[in-house]
């Protein structure tokens, strides 16, 4: 049976849309009508995007909100029970507690709103996969992550990240510095720890203007219509732009670390983790 697309439009707070910065109001696509629930009626974005997403979602927020959603160890609330989950559609709530932080949450200031829909996508893959509203998924995460082969890790590391780590140089002793396994994955995976506030490396931007001005600071927020950063005096500055209007260029120590997120597989993970509790 073929089933006719089904297209409703949701409104949203204009904070919200303003913070996200979207220009136009997300579309809620139904692919499933005869499902159950509207999350399980929801289209879903493609296998490719739910996978990226799964892997920052692992990274960056696993810690706080669980790793299947219901809250973790450090806090974080139930996602599947959550009203901003509920309402979003391509990332635009979710988007605003994440580039903003809210309460114990803190703020983060480096994901693209690809970065952020990829995540909202996989959150939405999860929730569909709920036999009820607000119930778990019968999913079974492996909750062992100490499961890797030191040696296949270390193998890894030689090829991977000698580059610019060095175990007996800024990663000696890394296993006694961070305890947690789960943090130590974290922590390796993500390049440490980032957020704003918490003291990790961000990314800087200089912005050209047309008169020959050079803007330049610590990145706040970038998409294709806008940019905004915190100059070294504390000022916050903020531009629209046009194509490629006023010039930006971006300085993102982490980069390779970025990339990594596309190209690891679960058991290079294992492995490099592994390996890194053998560097005490
Ligand atoms: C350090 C712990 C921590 C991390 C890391 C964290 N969160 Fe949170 N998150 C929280 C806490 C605590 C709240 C509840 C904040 C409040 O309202 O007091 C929250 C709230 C939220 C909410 C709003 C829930 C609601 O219904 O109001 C969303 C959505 C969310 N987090 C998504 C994420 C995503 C996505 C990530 C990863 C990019 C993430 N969080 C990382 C701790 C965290
Ligand atoms: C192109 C350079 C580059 C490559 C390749 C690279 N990293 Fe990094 N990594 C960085 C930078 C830059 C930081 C941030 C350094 C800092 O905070 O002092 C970082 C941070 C880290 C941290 C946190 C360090 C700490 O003291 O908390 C770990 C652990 C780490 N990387 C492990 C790895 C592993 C494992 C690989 C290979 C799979 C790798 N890195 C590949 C550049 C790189």
């Amino acid at each position: 049976m073929k089933f006719k697309e089904k297209v409703l439009k949701f409104t949203f707070m204009l904070g919200c849309l303003s913070a996200y910065g979207q220009d136009s109001e997300p579309e809620l696509v139904i692919a499933n009508p005869n499902a159950m629930f509207i999350q399980q009626q929801r289209a879903l974005p493609s296998a490719e995007v739910i996978g990226r997403g799964d892997d920052l979602y692992q990274v960056n927020c696993r810690l706080c909100h669980g790793p299947d959603l219901r809250g973790g160890d450090q806090g974080g609330p139930n996602l599947l029970r959550s009203e901003a989950v509920l309402n979003d559609i391509e990332g635009e709530v979710i988007g605003v507690a994440v580039l903003n932080g809210q309460g114990r949450m803190p703020s983060f200031d480096n994901f693209s709103n690809n970065d952020i829909a990829a995540i909202a996508g996989y959150i939405h893959s999860i929730k569909a996969t709920s036999e009820g509203q607000g119930s778990t998924p019968p999913v079974d995460y492996d909750l062992d992550i100490l499961v890797g082969d030191a040696a296949a890790g270390e193998r890894y590391f030689n090829q991977e990240c000698v580059g610019c780590h060095s175990v007996t140089g800024d990663l000696e002793g890394i296993s006694s510095r961070i305890i947690d396994d789960y943090t130590m994955q974290n922590t390796w995976v993500a390049g440490g720890r980032r957020q704003a506030g918490q003291g990790g490396l961000l990314t800087r931007a200089t912005v050209t203007l047309s008169g020959g001005e050079l803007v330049e600071g610590r990145l706040l927020r970038y998409d294709d219509f806008f940019i905004s950063l915190r100059t070294e005096d504390g000022s916050y500055r903020s531009f629209t732009r046009r194509g490629d209007s006023p010039t930006v260029e971006l300085d993102d120590p982490l980069t390779r670390h970025r990339e990594l997120w596309g190209e690891l597989t679960d058991s290079n993970i294992h492995d490099v983790t592994a390996y890194l509790e053998t560097i005490k």
